[in-house]
């Protein structure tokens, strides 16, 4: 069965984009909307607003037509079926899933199920409408603890350490067969690093549900006031200042990396054919789209410490956080960064933004929405 070909001009594309109301899918459709893509937002709102639909159209202008949403689960065939039927979709950036580390070792069975068997739904109603080509949302955390650092693509998959992680391990596995299995497939897993900021006008940016598991979120409510102190996990570590070292890197050039893998896969950049898992080779098709498998690292190959985004979030906010030394969370490792050099080589994309950046951009989200979303 054929495929989409996204060898054509950006704003002749229309992409769906799964989980497009949340923290990096509302920054990725901004960016694929001020350059001419038109989106389509499938989002069932479980951990998302669709104040943020409303903030990502203000700040691009789009359309009614440039910018559709589609409130609804990756678990609904008939409802993503009616998506695929309605519209031309070219390609799919697929974010919809159970993301919190914790709640996955409280919830496999919620977590397996809606990751794995939605995204398996998401797939076989994409095929059934000639639609397969992927750009799924990986995790650094397929490594593991790093055989090796920074981390380069071809370093050793290991054993996650919750089924969050394990559901991003194992559909990388589930995506990189059906292109084995069939090769109109193209796919693109991008493996995030730790993506922190927010999009510079403020207007979008991270709104975790209650007390923030991650460490940014909860600087930001700590430098806002809503929290008292900032706990950092450990400070007995085999790092230059003891604490956890971990690759930020700002959610716009998360974002912008994606458009990169749209590009990349209509044959619009980069070199090389895709070389994915097992070394899976695609092959640029007759029109120069490419057909396989791509994996990307995505982060800025510079680590830094828990200390060291304290010291920069306190820059930021103007204010001298206060933090207390507490005992090493489970599960941590010690330190990971990224080796960025594939992304750079094949799809022409490098970050930009620095942590002081990342911090600035955070604080203005923050401080004109104490609240999130929910504030309006
Ligand atoms: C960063 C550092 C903590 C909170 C997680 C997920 C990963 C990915 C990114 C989705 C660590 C320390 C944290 C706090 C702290 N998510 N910390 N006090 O754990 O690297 O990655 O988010 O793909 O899958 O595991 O990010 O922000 O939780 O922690 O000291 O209150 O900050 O120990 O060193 P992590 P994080």
């Amino acid at each position: 069965m054929s495929n989409k070909s996204l060898a054509k001009e950006r704003d002749q594309l229309t992409i769906l984009v799964t989980g497009g109301a949340g923290f990096i899918g509302s920054h990725t459709c901004v960016e694929l909307l001020t350059r001419g893509y038109s989106v389509i937002i499938y989002d069932d709102l479980s951990n998302s607003s669709p104040v943020a639909v409303d903030r990502v159209r203000q700040i691009t202008g789009a359309s009614e037509a440039q910018l559709q949403f589609v409130q609804g689960s990756i678990l609904d065939v008939p409802a993503m079926a009616a998506v695929f039927a309605g519209n031309e979709i070219d390609a799919i950036i697929h974010f919809a899933g159970f993301k919190a580390v914790g709640e996955s070792v409280r919830k496999p069975l919620e977590y397996y199920h809606n990751n794995i068997t939605g995204t398996l739904l998401l797939c076989q109603v994409a095929r059934a409408h000639g639609v397969k080509n992927i750009v799924f949302s990986s995790s650094a955390t397929v490594y593991g603890e790093p055989e090796f650092i920074p981390i380069t693509e071809d370093c050793p998959k290991h054993d996650c350490t919750n089924p969050y992680g394990w559901t991003k391990s194992m559909l990388e596995q589930i995506l990189s067969d059906l292109y084995v299995g069939d090769n109109e497939w193209n796919v693109v897993l991008l493996r995030y690093f730790n993506p922190i900021g927010a999009h510079v006008s403020g207007l979008i940016g991270e709104d975790p549900k209650g007390i923030p598991n991650n460490l940014v979120p909860y600087v930001a409510q700590v430098a806002v006031g809503k929290l008292e102190a900032v706990g950092v996990f450990g400070n007995d570590y085999p790092t230059p200042d003891g604490t956890g070292v971990r690759d930020y890197i700002h959610v716009v050039d998360l974002a912008r990396g994606h458009v990169a893998a749209l590009d990349w896969m209509g044959g619009k950049v980069g070199t090389g054919a895709a070389i994915g898992l097992g070394s899976v080779a695609g092959e640029p098709a007759a029109d120069g789209s490419r057909r396989g498998v791509g994996i990307f690292n995505l982060g800025t190959g510079k680590g830094s410490s828990v200390l060291d985004v304290v010291a920069a979030f306190s820059k930021a906010c103007g204010k001298d956080l206060p933090y207390v030394i507490k005992p090493r969370r489970a599960g941590d490792i010690a330190e990971n960064y990224a080796a960025c050099q594939k992304a750079a080589d094949e799809l022409g994309w490098v970050a930009e933004y620095d942590l002081a950046r990342m911090c600035e951009d955070s604080w203005r989200w923050q401080s004109n929405n104490p609240n999130g979303y929910a504030s309006e």
